[in-house]
């Protein structure tokens, strides 16, 4: 098992990352220190299939009184109706304020448990296991959490950084294939940003991570939550810096706005994203042909998609762009590549940026 620590002075956590981790979580707990007992774990009615009963075990046998509640799986339930069933379950179950909550399943019940989490009695430990691509390498990492308003995605939330992540690539195999192949979008995107080393591995192993082998899993998720850690340990509360995760987000964003979310995965309108992102900053004379090329390339390759809906009408991404939450006095700060591994912020107009549509 690898362990990678995020630095945050007082509030500082490990990130357990490797096959079997699911098994080890009640002995991790027990070394966290968190009190045996009662703990509340937040799952999905997906998830909870897979994986509740070795999780009832695995806690049971550390000394822990596990509370299930199980949420309808998908993003519809991410808002305040689930946050309310939730203190409600809490409240039932007589969690207290020692009493661990974690989050067991993707992004979604993620989010929402860590919202539950920040807020539930002034504040209860929260514990990360995530088990979509997606959460591994970006959503369980960084205190970002939140529940969705009719009014926009993600617009109620607070950062509340995790006391642990435990990360088992194994639970990937039960995955459908169409959401890990979504999550490698966010894998390439960490490349594209950070890190010319990973770019080059996956362009070389990605049949091997499309085949889930375990050592490469470990090996990349690892790599991810440390870049991650790096830029949350910068910026916790996103200033500035920390803006660079959203390469890719903004036209991403959009497209799934005004498709309602009904069409493409997060993971899949972020890899549209950042083909346009990518393709602007060529346009823009940012970065070379062969940069903006070579992301293009492997987005494809990885099975995303590449080719913005011909259906989706200019005027209303500009809009999707508009209502966007970090649009500030009118501009976009959108995230450009000079090269692999090297970005810089632009300051658009939704309209400069559906220019390039
Ligand atoms: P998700 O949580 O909806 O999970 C995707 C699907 O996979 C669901 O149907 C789920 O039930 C199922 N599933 C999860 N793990 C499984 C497993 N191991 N085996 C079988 N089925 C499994 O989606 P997601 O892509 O993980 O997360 C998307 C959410 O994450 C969005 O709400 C997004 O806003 C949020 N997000 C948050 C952050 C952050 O920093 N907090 C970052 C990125 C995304
Ligand atoms: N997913 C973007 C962030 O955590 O900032």
């Amino acid at each position: 098992m690898d362990t990678v620590t995020v630095n945050l002075g007082t509030r500082s956590y490990p990130i357990h990352i490797g096959s079997g981790v699911l098994t080890a979580l009640g002995q991790l707990l027990n070394q966290q220190n968190f009190p045996a007992g009662r703990i509340g774990v937040v799952t999905d009615t997906h998830v909870g299939k897979h994986y509740r009963e070795h999780v009832t075990h695995t806690l049971g046998a550390s000394g822990f009184d596990p509370v299930f509640i199980e949420i309808p799986a998908g993003e519809e339930h991410k808002n305040l109706t689930w946050l309310a069933f939730l203190y409600d379950k809490l409240v039932e179950g007589r969690l207290e304020r020692t009493s661990p909550l974690l989050a067991l399943g993707g992004g979604v019940i993620g989010d929402l448990t860590g919202f539950a989490a920040a807020t539930f009695q002034r504040g209860v430990p929260f514990i990360q296991v995530p088990t979509t691509l997606l959460a591994q390498v970006d959503a369980s990492v960084g205190g970002k959490t939140a529940v969705n308003h009719p009014a926009g995605k993600n617009l109620i939330g607070a950062f509340y950084q995790p006391r642990m992540v435990a990360i088992d690539v194994e639970t990937l195999k039960t995955l459908p294939r169409r959401e890990f192949v979504a999550g490698i979008a966010e894998v390439i995107k960490y490349g594209v940003i950070l890190s010319p080393e990973l770019f080059l591995l996956l362009e070389e192993e990605l049949s091997v991570l499309l085949d889930l082998n375990p050592f490469l899993l470990t090996c990349i998720v690892k790599t991810c939550c440390q870049l991650k850690a790096l830029v949350v340990e910068e910026d916790e509360t996103e200033r500035d810096y920390r803006a660079i995760l959203n390469f890719g987000h903004t036209l991403g964003h959009a497209i799934e706005s005004t498709t309602d979310y009904e069409c493409f995965l997060h993971g899949e309108a972020v890899a549209l994203g950042m083909v346009f992102a990518a393709r602007l900053s060529q346009l823009r004379g940012l970065c070379r042909s062969t940069t903006s090329e070579r992301v293009c390339r492997l987005i494809k390759q990885a099975g995303l998609p590449v080719d913005i809906p011909t259906n989706l009408a200019e005027e209303r991404l500009r809009k999707g762009i508009e209502t966007d939450k970090k649009v500030a006095g009118g501009k976009v700060k959108f995230v450009c590549i000079e090269d692999i591994g090297k970005t810089r912020f632009e300051f658009l107009s939704a309209k400069e940026i559906a220019e390039h549509l």
